[in-house]
């Protein structure tokens, strides 16, 4: 049987953000609950873990799952068993062929609400609430809405530093959430100012569009870098 380390049990998820050191841009093979495993699985590592494990059988990948869930990792019996079958399938011992992943890999209509609840709801919570002293809200969030630019580069890169809203500091590290592409980028981001910061949304808003999403991703930053975008508070 395998233990925890005894600190990291202690100190708990949110603090474990800042000790992670996320590998930029590391994508996994497209299937049905990679979104849950991006969403999962970066909170305390990065995915070279799983890469790196890649070829072994379900039951290798339901014996680690179990250590991760008795680690701390916050997955219910439902995700649990998604999370298990697409280990299994896609770094299980006999993955789908290039192709078959291609062809899912196929964007068809972007849902921008689904897209928050898979990829950020998990840290940020329903409705972009945020968790305080772990993850800042997205919504009534006045850095949010001068400049969309920003809030694309965080989702591309991550995030990490010191940043203040209102009387809350906030002080870890946001993986990146690389693997999703730009036109779902750009929907993402809309959907956040536009839905969760309407009150805020200056009345010249210009949706950002896929093609500007290229151009951030063409130009990476390390998470920090990041932080130097971040708007200045103040009127
Ligand atoms: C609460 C923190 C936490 C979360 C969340 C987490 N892990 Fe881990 N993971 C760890 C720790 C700690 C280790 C290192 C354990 C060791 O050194 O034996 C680890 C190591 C691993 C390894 C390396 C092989 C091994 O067995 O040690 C794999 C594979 C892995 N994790 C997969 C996952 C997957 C898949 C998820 C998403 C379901 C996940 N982890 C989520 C804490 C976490
Ligand atoms: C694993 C948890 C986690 C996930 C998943 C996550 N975030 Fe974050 N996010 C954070 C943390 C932690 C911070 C604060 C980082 C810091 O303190 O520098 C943050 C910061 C941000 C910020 C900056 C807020 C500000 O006021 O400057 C934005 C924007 C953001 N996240 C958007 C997103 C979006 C969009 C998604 C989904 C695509 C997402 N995040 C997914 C943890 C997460």
């Amino acid at each position: 049987m395998r233990t925890s380390p005894g600190f990291l049990r202690s100190v708990g998820v949110a603090a474990l953000l800042g000790l992670a050191t996320p590998t930029l841009g590391q994508t996994l093979p497209q299937g049905p609950g990679v979104d849950l495993v991006y969403t999962k699985c970066q909170i305390c590592h990065d995915l070279t873990y799983l890469v790196d494990t890649a070829g072994v059988d379900a039951a290798t990948w339901e014996g680690i799952l179990s250590d991760m869930i008795d680690f701390g990792a916050p997955v219910n019996e439902e995700e649990r068993e998604v999370i298990l079958n697409y280990l299994s399938t896609y770094l299980g011992p006999n993955p789908p062929a290039e192709e078959a992943l291609a062809e899912q890999a196929e964007v068809g209509e972007i849902d921008a609400a689904q897209a928050y609840a898979t990829n950020c709801a998990g840290c940020h919570q329903p409705e972009g609430k945020g968790l305080a002293g772990a993850f800042p809200p997205l919504a009534n969030n006045p850095a949010l809405v001068r400049d969309p630019t920003y809030v694309a580069r965080v989702v591309l890169f991550g995030l990490s530093g010191e940043i203040q809203m209102g009387d809350a500091t906030f002080n870890s590290t946001m993986p990146p959430v690389a693997h999703l592409d730009d036109a779902t980028v750009a929907a993402l981001v809309n959907y956040l100012l536009q839905t969760f910061n309407a009150d805020l949304l200056p009345e010249d808003f210009e949706p950002l569009r896929p093609e500007q999403v290229a151009e951030l991703r063409a130009n990476p930053l390390d998470a920090k870098e990041v932080l130097k975008h971040r708007p200045a508070a103040g009127p």
